[in-house]
């Protein structure tokens, strides 16, 4: 689904990914975690096609095609989708308004009112948000948490296919924790999809069990393990884990 080879990013004349390489499947969920600093939004905003981000070699295909040739749009109705890290507002656009046009597109047909405001009302039901969410302005004067959630809700409407979730649990209390995780893990057993989910803790993914946990440093994965190594890096550190797991696993 997904082939990153080779991936070399420059921010502001700065090196940030280096020989960066990452393949996901379909139906596989990969989880990257790593030191502050180290490039994982950058990843997720290079697959989205910001251009603040330079990208100085390497190639990344998407279901066999050039994803660095296509412009945001395109990757967006081609069902890559990012919640970022810090979403933000946009003031004067309501969710609605920006949902059912974005639905229409994506779907290539009309949905009357009543349809969509059914899909609003089940997503909303199912991730516990007031439905006065639905009228407000995209992330305006949300909380935190809440925004991570609203970012959820515009997923729920828009089905993608692969997403991006960038550190979707920082600043979410624990029973909102339990509600976002819940839903997709539920997300991802009822849709064909992949997800490349950002994390510093196990937290979320004790219910969305990865397939792939990765560590990047250094501009590249530098270590790759299956759930248990998130749990190692939870207890021991990144510093503690590379030691430990080469007593342990390697040696
Ligand atoms: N627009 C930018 N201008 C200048 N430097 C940037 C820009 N975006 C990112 N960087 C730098 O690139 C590096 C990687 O940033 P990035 O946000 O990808 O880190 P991260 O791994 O997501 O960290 P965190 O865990 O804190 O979210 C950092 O040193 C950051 O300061
Ligand atoms: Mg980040």
């Amino acid at each position: 689904m997904l082939e990153i080879k080779n991936l070399t990013v420059s921010v502001d004349k700065k090196i940030i990914l280096k020989d960066f390489n990452l393949n996901i499947k379909n139906n596989e969920i990969h989880a990257l975690m790593g030191l502050n600093g180290t490039g994982k939004s950058t990843i997720c905003k290079v697959l989205m096609g910001d251009d603040t981000y330079k990208v100085e070699k390497g190639s990344i295909l998407y279901n066999g095609k050039d994803l660095l040739n296509m412009d945001t749009t395109t990757r967006a109705r081609n069902g890559i989708y990012l919640v970022s890290q810090n979403p933000i507002e946009i003031e004067g656009v309501k969710n609605s308004e920006m949902l059912k046009i974005a639905l229409e597109s994506v779907k290539g047909k009309h949905y009357d009112v009543f349809e969509f405001s059914k899909i609003m009302n089940n997503v909303c039901e199912k991730l516990n948000i007031p439905k006065s969410f639905i009228h407000r302005g995209i992330n305006e004067s949300m909380s935190g948490g809440e925004r991570k959630k609203n970012e959820l809700m515009h997923l729920w409407v828009l089905e993608p296919f692969f997403i991006l979730l960038d550190e979707i649990d920082s600043g979410v209390d624990i029973d909102n924790l339990n509600i976002i995780s819940k839903s997709l893990k539920e997300y991802f057993d009822t849709h064909s999809c992949s997800i490349l989910i950002i994390t510093h803790h196990t937290n979320i993914l004790d219910k969305i069990r990865p397939n792939y946990v990765h560590v990047l440093n250094d501009g590249k994965i530098v270590e790759t393990g299956d759930y248990k190594l998130a749990q190692d890096i939870e207890k021991l550190g990144f510093n503690g884990t590379n030691n430990v797991r080469k007593k342990k696993d390697y040696e």
